[in-house]
């Protein structure tokens, strides 16, 4: 067991500083929080400690030896080991292909047996039930899938320090519980930092908590010290000052003629009915994996099941994602990576539907576009050098903005938002509030989130799904955290 030390590091990334002389000592059998707002330099920090960043300056020690990382390999040998918030996972081979190449790595660089590693591999995923076939190739699993592989591939290491940088933003309730119960059996024999933007879940987890805002480190202290509005404020946030003069209104189907109407049904969604008005945040709960997501992806098109669609009294068909949108039907979500171009610039990114629905692309829409995204950029903290930037460049949440900013300025009839919240910090989401509640007086809003505490300061109304069922609709003064997630676990 050994204690961290990280002495001064700097990382520039141009003229951008990810990290501006941190310094930080972690102790064993502790388990850190690292919080901070999007951009603030997390990953970047975990990717310098496992040799995939190499540092502009700084120092690491191991106990009070100075040891040098050049490469994952070498992090590796000193027992460090990482869960990547974009996952390092080879997506066309398969999960068994996966973890029999990263077994082989451990047993090479750790002189262990290979058949002793793998074995490791499977007890850990034994832990999580994964419920996938090993022989599906890593691409045609889910997110929250994927997560539980990259988290077995850190955890199966025995790793002296464990680094695990977003883990729980795509796990289920019940994995989450699991994986903190793995996580506190490490602590016995290793130092773990766990980075997260759920403050509730940090405080909970945690022994100590680093917060980092723009590359320094603003602070340290003990989890049992502090409550979240004190750690939002460190961050530079208002914690939950969504009033804006608007509590969001309360308009009940009867009042108004329901603006789009969906029934949906597929082999795991049974008879779904939404009404929603104009004007209206219709909030759809329940734990993950319930069905919301399928509902708006067939809605979109992205999905095939069978469906009834109408629009301003006319019913409408959609077949596929462009009949969506051609329909003023947007949906995003929350696992940006699937809809981004990494390699063009933010400014296309956040245009990229608004631009497929003009007719003419002139000069004076070049300016329009800029003129957007310099908006978006401001109104969502986008952490960025300029939005002629390359996407690929920003941080997880940063993209993950740059997403939201999109679905919001094509001004759609309907947006679907699906879970996209997922990674952003807590003063963005103030944020974003404040602009749904903006955008939805011309449109009809439907917001999966798989936190209650994102829907409830937005939504009018909100209804809870169970195994692929609506089994409970709450508005006005029944509409409450408890209330909801009872219906969430027993399915009305
Ligand atoms: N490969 C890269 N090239 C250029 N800039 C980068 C690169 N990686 C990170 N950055 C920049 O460094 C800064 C810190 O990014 P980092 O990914 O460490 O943030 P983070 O705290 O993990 O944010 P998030 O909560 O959004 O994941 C950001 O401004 C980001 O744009
Ligand atoms: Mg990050």
């Amino acid at each position: 067991m050994f204690t961290w030390r990280l002495e001064n590091w700097t990382k520039f990334f141009g003229k951008t500083a990810a990290l501006h002389g941190v310094s930080l000592v972690l102790e064993s059998n502790k388990i850190y929080g690292l919080v901070g707002p999007n951009g603030s330099g997390k990953s970047t920090l975990i990717k310098a400690l496992t040799g995939v960043v190499s540092l502009n300056s700084g120092k690491l020690f191991k106990d009070e030896e100075e040891i040098f990382i050049a490469s994952p390999e070498d992090a590796y040998r000193q027992g460090i080991c990482a869960a990547y918030q974009e996952l390092a996972l080879i997506p066309d081979l398969s999960v068994i292909e996966n973890l029999e190449l990263f077994a082989r790595l451990n047993a090479r660089l750790n002189h262990k047996k290979y058949t002793h590693v793998l074995e490791r591999y499977f007890q850990i995923l034994e832990y999580f039930r994964a419920s996938f076939p090993l022989t599906e190739r890593i691409k045609n699993l889910t997110r929250s899938d994927q997560q539980i592989i990259e988290l077995v591939k850190a955890f199966s290491f025995s790793p002296t320090l464990l680094l695990l940088d977003e883990p729980t933003s795509f796990l289920s309730l019940s994995d989450i519980d699991k994986l903190f119960a793995l996580i506190r059996s490490f602590r016995e024999a290793a130092t773990i930092v766990f980075v997260s933007h759920r403050l509730s879940e940090v405080l909970n987890l945690c022994d100590e908590v680093v917060v980092l805002k723009d590359g320094i480190n603003i602070a340290k202290f003990s989890a049992r010290e502090v409550n979240i509005d004190e750690v939002v404020s460190l961050m530079g946030g208002v914690r939950g000052v969504f009033s804006a003069g608007s509590t969001p209104q309360q308009t009940h189907e009867e009042q108004r003629e329901p603006f789009f109407y969906a029934h949906v049904n597929t082999s795991k969604v049974h008879d779904v009915n939404i009404k929603v008005a104009k004007g209206e945040v219709l909030g759809l709960a329940g734990l993950v994996g319930h069905g919301q997501s399928e509902v708006l992806q067939v809605i979109a098109g992205l999905r095939s099941g069978h469906k009834d669609l109408s629009l301003g009294g006319r019913r409408i068909t959609i077949r596929k994602p462009a009949d969506a949108v051609r329909a003023g039907i947007v949906y995003i979500s929350g696992s940006a990576t699937d809809v981004v171009l990494p390699h063009r610039p933010i400014r296309e990114n956040v245009s990229l539907i608004l631009n497929s629905r003009v007719k003419f692309y002139t000069l004076i829409k070049t300016k329009h576009e800029k003129n957007i995204a310099r908006d978006m950029v401001k109104k969502l903290n986008i952490v960025c050098r300029s939005i002629d930037e390359p996407l690929q460049f920003l941080s997880g949440g940063n993209q993950q903005k740059t997403v939201l900013a999109r679905a919001i300025c094509s001004k759609p009839n309907v947006l679907l938002l699906d879970d996209p919240l997922k990674g952003i910090d807590t003063a963005t989401k103030s944020e974003f509030y404040g602009l749904i509640s903006e955008a939805a007086k011309d449109m009809a809003i439907i917001f999966f989130s798989s936190d209650v505490e994102e829907l409830l300061p937005v939504s009018s109304r909100i209804l809870v799904m169970y195994e692929g069922k609506i089994v409970a609709e709450f508005s006005g003064s029944n509409m409450t955290k408890e209330n909801i997630l009872a219906a969430s676990l027993q399915g009305g």
